[in-house]
C-alpha cells in the first residue's frame, strides 16, 4: 500500500509512489493527456494521466471529474520544475469519492463573481487560494500574539462574554435575555482584565468582542476578534512601548513564516518591512495641527474619523502612535494626563497605508473618587460597577493595556480592501448568513 500523504509533504517523496486525498481545483485536457489539479487543503499538485499508461477506467473517470469533487489519488511524485508546486504526481489510480454532479456543478467558477454571490457563498468560497492564503496568515497573526505576550510571562486569563455592563459606550451594545435578566454581549475584556492584573500581574485575552455598529465601513464588523493585555503598573509610556514591539513582532512573523501566502495576495511586502520600532509618536494635538493643514474640517475636542486617519498615516512608512485625546471623546476609565486633565494618558495606534485604528489603549483611572465621577457623568449603572471600583477600594495602583483588532492587523497585513475577507465567518450591518 502506497502512503497516504498530505500534498504539501510530497517535496520529500519524489521518485516514490503515493496516495493524496483532496478535491478538484481545475482539470485541463490538452490531446490524451489529462491534469487534474488536486488540492487537500495543506498544498496543491498537478496529476498526470495519460491516456495509454493507465487503465481505460481511470482514464475516464479522470476525465469526468466536475470541479470540487472529492477524490483519492495513487500515483509516483516526479520532481518538475515547470509544475505549480515543483512536483507532479503520475497518476496510476483514481477513487471518486463524491462526484459532483454537472447538471447542479459548484457555484463558484474561476470567473468573475460579485462580492454579495461570494459572501452568501462563504462556506465554499474558503477554498479558493486567497481565502486559504488569508486564513494561514490569520492563524500565523493569533499564534505570534499569544507567543509574545507567553515569552514575557504574561498569563492567559479568560473574560466572559455575557457582560451586566458596556465597557466602551452604551450605543454600540448587543443586549440579550439571559433568564429573568438583560445581559450585554462583551465590547472588550478590558475591565476584568484589570481585575486578572491585579492577580497575575501581566494578563492577556483574546476572544471574540461584539459591537452593534450601524456604520457600513471597510473596517467595521459587529463580531471581531481581540487581544488585550493589561499590566500592573505601566504607565502610558510602558503601554506604547509594548504596543510597538507586540505589531512589529507580529509583523516581523508574518514576513518570515507566511511570505507565499503574502505573495500569492501580491501584498508588497518591502511597506512591510518598514515595521520596526520605534513607531512615531503624534500628541493629539500635533495631529489636529497636520490635519488642519492638509485640508481637514477637524477642530480641537473632536474625534478623527476614518479620513483623518488615513491623512495622518501618509506622512509615514510605519505604523504612528497618536496619544493624549481630550478625555470627552474616549471612554469613562481613561486616566486624566495629571498636568492637563482634559486629555486623557491614551494612545491609538494608527497603521500605514490607510489601514486606520489597529490598537487602542492607555493608562487606567486609578483614583476611587475620579472613576466614581465618571461613571456618573456617564450615566453608567453605579450598582454594575460596583465589583470594578472594588479593584480601587482595596490596594488601587497604576495600570494600563490596550486591545489590539485582529481583523483590522490581517487586512493591514495582506493588503485586502476590507475586512470582510480577514475573518471566516464575517458578521456586519447587513450579514448574519451563513
Ligand atoms: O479602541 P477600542 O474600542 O478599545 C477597547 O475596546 C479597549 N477597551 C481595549 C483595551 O484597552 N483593552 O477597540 C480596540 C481595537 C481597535 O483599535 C480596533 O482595532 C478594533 O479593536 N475594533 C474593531 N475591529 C473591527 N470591527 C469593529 N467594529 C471594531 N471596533 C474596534
Ligand atoms: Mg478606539
Amino acid at each position: 500500500m502506497p502512503q497516504l500523504i498530505e500534498i504539501r509533504r510530497v517535496g520529500e517523496f519524489a521518485g516514490q509512489e503515493v496516495t493524496v486525498q483532496g478535491w478538484l481545483y481545475n482539470l485541463r485536457e490538452s490531446g490524451k493527456i489529462l491534469f487534474p489539479l488536486i488540492r487537500d487543503g495543506s498544498g496543491i499538485i498537478q496529476g498526470v494521466v495519460a491516456k495509454g499508461a493507465v487503465a481505460p477506467d481511470v482514464f475516464e473517470r479522470a476525465r469526468e471529474l466536475t470541479q470540487e469533487s472529492s477524490l483519492r489519488a495513487t500515483g509516483k511524485v516526479r520532481a518538475d520544475k515547470r509544475a505549480p508546486g515543483g512536483h507532479e504526481l503520475d497518476i496510476t489510480s483514481l477513487e471518486v469519492l463524491h462526484r459532483v454532479p454537472s447538471d447542479a456543478p459548484y457555484p463558484i467558477t474561476p470567473k468573475e463573481h460579485g462580492v454579495e454571490f461570494l459572501a452568501d457563498h462563504r462556506h465554499l468560497w474558503l477554498r479558493s487560494s486567497r481565502q486559504r492564503a488569508i486564513l494561514g496568515v490569520r492563524h500565523e497573526i493569533i499564534k505570534a500574539c499569544r507567543d509574545f505576550f507567553d515569552d514575557r510571562g504574561f498569563t492567559l486569563v479568560d473574560t466572559p462574554i455575557f457582560t451586566p455592563s458596556a465597557c466602551e459606550g452604551t450605543t454600540t451594545l448587543f443586549e440579550v435575555n439571559y433568564f429573568e435578566e438583560k445581559a450585554y454581549l462583551t465590547q472588550s475584556g478590558q475591565l476584568y482584565n484589570e481585575a486578572a492584573a491585579a492577580a497575575v500581574g501581566k494578563t492577556y485575552c483574546f476572544g471574540p468582542t461584539f459591537r452593534a455598529e450601524k456604520s457600513k465601513t471597510r473596517r467595521h464588523l459587529t463580531e471581531f476578534w481581540m487581544i488585550e493585555p493589561e499590566v500592573a503598573f505601566a504607565h502610558l509610556d510602558d503601554v506604547m512601548v509594548l504596543a510597538e514591539e507586540l505589531v512589529s513582532s507580529v509583523v516581523a512573523r508574518a514576513l518570515e513564516r507566511r511570505k507565499p501566502e503574502l505573495q500569492l495576495l501580491e501584498r508588497n511586502l518591502s511597506k512591510l518591512e518598514q515595521t520596526k520600532p520605534p513607531f512615531p509618536r503624534l500628541t493629539y494635538d500635533e495631529a489636529v495641527k497636520i490635519l488642519q493643514g492638509k485640508g481637514s474640517e477637524i477642530q480641537w475636542g473632536g474625534d478623527f474619523g476614518a479620513t483623518d486617519e488615513t491623512l495622518l498615516s501618509e506622512g509615514y512608512d510605519k505604523p504612528v502612535m497618536v496619544h493624549r485625546y481630550p478625555s470627552q471623546v474616549k471612554a469613562f476609565y481613561m486616566a486624566p494626563d495629571a498636568a492637563r486633565p482634559e486629555v486623557a494618558l491614551c494612545v491609538d495606534v494608527l497603521a500605514p497605508e490607510g489601514y486606520g485604528e489597529i490598537i487602542g489603549g492607555g493608562e487606567r483611572l486609578a483614583d476611587y473618587d475620579l472613576l466614581v465621577k465618571r461613571i456618573e457623568e456617564n450615566k453608567l449603572p453605579r450598582q454594575a460597577f460596583e465589583w470594578y471600583l472594588d479593584l480601587r477600594r482595596y490596594g488601587t495602583f497604576p495600570h494600563g493595556g490596550f486591545g489590539m483588532g485582529i481583523e483590522r492587523v490581517v487586512a493591514w497585513i495582506c493588503g485586502l480592501e476590507h475586512v470582510r475577507e480577514t475573518i471566516p465567518f464575517p458578521r456586519m450591518l447587513y450579514r448574519l448568513t451563513p
